[in-house]
């Protein structure tokens, strides 16, 4: 595996792969690996030629100090996992790297950045928009690699890419849970044992919202607030938000009847987590309850 910190031999390096006639697979990552990050690199692994990971903690997308700060980072453990699953290439640039004296751009998907995660956290998908097309250009790979568990983020994604014609496929990768099916997230580490057992109630709010689909239920308001209640009962979990959306705008829908997606955010002490799943309509008319 070559590590490169700057962005002009990096390139080269990409340069000659693709001029070898490699494909590129790109897994940008915040580092602090867990499963769901080696699924991403596993995944560009198994289908491209050459593999690039970035790891880049991009202070652009916190809009919050604190969680800056106390965002885990281990450098030192990543670049040998990135390696042994596989990486060619690992990118870890400096923030002087990536914006230097002078920089003044921004990437805004304007609409779906102001809704859910964006509405609550004011930035940040300025933030993740900006750095992921740097890093779309930069890489200039044949796919790019996102995990789902960030659903919001791989919208915004999409649309910046065919907004301006990033010529890289976006392939979106499934959540990774464990095995009480709480979302793998960077940010569990900072859990105490006790919120991390009473953060299981993400997805066992989910998985309820769909049981409850699964009983005829299509009303998505009514799905959401039993959603929120389900959360609400655990005590030390404060509710951001809990909704039912349309899965590519995140706009509110009235009905699941097509498909829709849940989506949950909630603080446990000073950690917020996000989690989400698709709900599919049970066969069927609807039923009222
Ligand atoms: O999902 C992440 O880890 C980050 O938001 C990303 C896509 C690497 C951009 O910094």
């Amino acid at each position: 595996m070559q590590t490169f910190s700057e962005i002009a031999p990096l390139r080269a390096a990409l340069a000659e792969a693709r001029q070898a006639g490699k494909s590129i697979g790109l897994a940008p990552t915040m580092g602090a690996f867990h499963e769901g990050h080696l699924t991403l690199i596993r995944r560009a692994r198994a289908e491209n030629d050459a593999v690039l990971v970035t790891l880049f903690v991009n202070p652009t997308q916190f809009n919050d100090i604190e969680d800056f700060v106390s965002y885990p980072r281990h450098p030192e453990r990543d670049a040998p996992t990135a390696e042994a699953e596989g990486a060619d290439f690992l990118f870890t640039p400096s923030p002087d790297e990536m914006y230097p004296k002078g920089f003044d751009t921004v990437v805004v998907a304007r609409g779906l950045s102001e809704r859910l995660e964006g509405a609550s956290r004011p930035g940040h998908f300025q933030g993740v928009a900006t750095v992921v097309a740097k890093l779309l250009n930069i890489a200039g790979a044949d796919r790019a690699y996102f995990g789902e568990k960030d659903w919001q983020q791989l919208q915004v994604i999409r649309r910046l890419t065919a907004d301006l014609n990033i010529p890289t496929e976006i392939v979106g990768v499934p959540t990774v849970r464990e095995a009480d099916g709480l979302a793998m997230s960077s940010r569990n580490v900072l859990l105490t044992a006790e919120q991390r057992r009473a953060a299981t109630v993400l997805a066992s709010a989910l998985d309820n919202a769909q049981a409850i689909a699964d009983t005829g239920v299509q009303d998505a308001y009514q799905i959401a607030a039993w959603l929120r209640q389900t959360i609400e009962v655990q005590p030390l979990a404060r509710v951001d938000y809990a909704v039912v959306v349309d899965p590519e705008t995140l706009q509110e829908v009235d009905s699941i009847e097509n498909g829709a997606l849940a989506a949950v955010a909630a603080r446990f002490g000073k950690v917020r987590l996000i989690d989400n799943r698709l709900l599919r309509p049970a066969p069927g008319p609807a039923v009222r309850r």
